[in-house]
């Protein structure tokens, strides 16, 4: 392993407070997506749509990395230009997402495990050789009335750690994601207790496994309540049970702490980025980040909607979004920039 090139990948994905872009939906989840908006479900409207993220006008300003998937890491733009390509050449270095999916635990009724480590170290070499130089894998935490148990929390994060480990092995950064999910009618208070309860049993597999933490990074959910929980935390609760669990659960050797959005609305996600950011950015020992996928994606695929016309203006809403992510990053983001 060489600690010097994966501090320099990390180094290329947070600079200038630039963030992630997930764009690595499964094909089944990226169906689902289509599905809700009525687009077509083939391996060419989903092929278009990436090339219309990966193509959008000077997406690297705001963008560091752009997390792929194993279909979208092998297409090209319609002038044959591999994605890869397009990325880096855009300034942006390409990652790849290399878990299997959130499959039912045995003997845990309505907790998954996250599946992939058979083969790993193989299609890690090959995704190195194509050009990747990050990784994600997640890990789903569910939420309810006596879950999440032990068990769940365990294999989870024994899973993540192994898998951190390999592609440090591979020189490729490891992107940590134990996501707490938004499902259920839980308290922020709940939410809290059980994020910061999974990161240390994940931070003590991550040990255990030898995984350098100077060389990752984590991808956690924010702090928050139940999507459907009736009352909502303000910004600054949010920022301060965020950033406070973290100070407990998460060591300051690891570099980056980048936030998924989980169904978040994409403005109240930088919003929150942003209230964290205003708070404690000159205090803490990570850089507080973004690697969200819908909070990026969701205005621009919904003005796409499968229209090669409209792919202009999708591009800018794409840009528009990350750009006010990378204004959260530097608490300089406000609801003045969503009028612009
Ligand atoms: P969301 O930002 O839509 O939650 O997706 C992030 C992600 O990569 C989930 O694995």
């Amino acid at each position: 392993m060489n600690l010097q090139t994966l501090r320099e990948t990390v180094n290329s994905l947070f600079t200038d407070n630039k963030g992630l872009l997930a764009m690595d939906e499964s094909t089944g989840t990226c169906n689902k997506r289509f599905a809700q908006l009525g687009i077509p479900q083939t391996v060419e409207t989903r092929r278009a749509y990436r090339e219309l993220i990966v193509t959008t006008p000077r997406l690297g300003d705001s963008i560091g990395g752009a997390i792929l998937y194993d279909e979208t890491i092998r297409q090209q733009k319609s002038d044959g230009t591999t994605f890869v390509n397009v990325l880096m050449e855009a300034g942006i270095t390409p990652g790849i997402k290399v878990d299997t999916g959130a499959k039912d635990l045995a003997g845990h009724p309505g907790e998954n495990v996250t599946e992939g480590l058979d083969g790993l170290r193989d299609r890690l070499q090959e995704y190195f050789q194509m050009g990747a130089r990050f990784a994600k894998w997640r890990a789903v935490i569910t939420i309810g009335p006596s879950i999440p148990s032990w068990g769940c929390i365990e294999a989870n994060a024994h899973a993540l750690a192994r898998y951190a480990a390999l592609c440090q092995e591979e020189g490729l950064v490891p992107v940590v994601e134990p996501e707490v999910v938004m499902d259920g009618d839980h308290t922020l208070e709940t939410c809290c207790e059980v994020t910061e309860r999974v990161l240390r049993a994940v931070f003590s597999e991550l040990f255990t496994q030898r995984v350098v933490l100077e060389g990752m990074v984590l991808k956690p959910n924010m702090v928050l309540p139940a999507m459907s929980a009736s009352i909502q935390p303000t910004l600054d609760e949010v920022a301060d049970a965020t950033v406070n669990c973290f100070l407990r659960s998460v060591p300051a050797a690891v570099p980056a702490i980048a936030f998924l959005s989980g169904g978040q609305r994409a403005e109240l996600a930088s919003a929150r980025l942003n209230a964290m950011n205003t708070r404690f950015k000159s205090r803490l020992p990570w850089e507080l980040a973004f690697s969200f996928a819908r909070a990026i994606q969701q205005p621009a695929l919904e003005i796409w909607n499968g229209c090669q016309a409209n792919v202009a203006a999708a591009q800018r809403a794409l840009y528009h979004r990350a750009l006010c992510n990378k204004a959260a990053r530097n608490g300089i983001y406000s609801s003045d920039m969503e009028k612009q």
